[in-house]
């Protein structure tokens, strides 16, 4: 079990998708939150729902993640504000999408900068906290793409294997040390995301597209149970059983034949 009730917990990416939805859900568990991401009204306009609704503290943190230091300055304001952070939720990300050398390097690197470096810089600010406070909890936000690499999101899939593989050894590094580091791995969510990725695809292919609210609820009562990490679907789990049993070459070129067909990307 896991005892939320007055504890915090710092949510990265928390102003849509998957973040939004872990805010409304620990702020219902009645967790006080520290929400952070760049787009300060909407951060702004959660807290005040929030707050309102469940009566938790919300505090809201503006800040590009993808600006080096930036996970310092977050860590150095909380701990400034004598703020305690019990539960870190890094799910700020986004993926970059196309052939490789249509992707501009600096996409690409901001990419890298959020999705990896924001999280560990932010794994690294707060786990001596943690080990002070005698207890903690990391939720790191992995993907079915941590499993395999496909072109079209070469880039994105290796940063989501980066915190898969992370999060695993940090969970055997900290079980005995009070600390939980626990990975939530969904296949295709309805969010922003293919927006932001500038995907056209609209379809719900198979019914792959989870709903990010299920994806919340499933990952958080594997994380309550101290589960490692949790695959959320049966596509993810299809996945990765798939990816231990069929050569890697072929898994990954059925994941390019899905960006290309599934989310439209250009299929130079
Ligand atoms: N949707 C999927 O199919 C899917 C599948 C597997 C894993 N995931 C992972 O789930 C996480 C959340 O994605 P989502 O689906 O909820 O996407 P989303 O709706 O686009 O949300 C992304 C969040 O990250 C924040 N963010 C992006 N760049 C940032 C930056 N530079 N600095 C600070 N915050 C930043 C965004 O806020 P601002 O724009 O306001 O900064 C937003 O709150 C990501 O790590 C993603 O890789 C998603």
């Amino acid at each position: 079990m896991y005892h939320y009730v007055g504890k915090t917990a710092l949510i990265t990416g928390a102003s849509s998708g998957i973040g939004e939805v872990f805010a409304r859900a620990l702020a219902k568990r009645g967790m006080n939150l520290i929400i952070v991401a760049r787009t300060e009204s909407k951060l702004r306009n959660l807290a005040h729902e929030l707050s309102n609704q469940y009566k938790v503290n919300v505090d809201i943190l503006s800040i590009d993640l993808g600006k080096p230091g930036a996970a310092q300055s977050v860590h150095q304001i909380t701990r400034e504000a004598g703020w305690r952070v019990d539960l870190l939720v890094n799910n700020a990300g986004f993926s970059t999408l196309g052939a490789f050398e249509t992707i501009s390097p600096e996409l690409e690197q901001q990419c890298v900068m959020v999705n990896i470096a924001a999280l560990l810089d932010l794994t690294h600010a707060y786990i001596p906290d943690m080990l002070e406070q005698g207890e903690g909890a990391i939720i790191n936000l992995a993907s079915v793409l941590s499993f395999v690499g496909g072109g079209r999101q070469a880039t994105y899939a290796a940063t989501k294997a980066f915190v898969f593989s992370l999060s695993q050894a940090l969970w055997t590094d900290y079980r005995k040390r009070g600390i939980r580091v626990f990975a939530l791995c969904p296949g295709p969510v309805s969010t922003g995301f293919f927006d932001v990725m500038g995907s056209k695809a609209k379809l719900n292919f198979m019914g792959l597209m989870d709903k990010p609210e299920r994806v919340v609820e499933v990952g958080l009562k594997a994380f309550e149970k101290g589960k490692p990490y949790e695959l959320v679907s049966w596509f993810t789990n299809a996945t990765a059983f798939a990816t231990r049993i069929l050569p890697r070459t072929l898994m990954s070129r059925i994941v390019y034949f899905m960006t290309v067909f599934i989310y439209k990307s250009d299929g130079k």
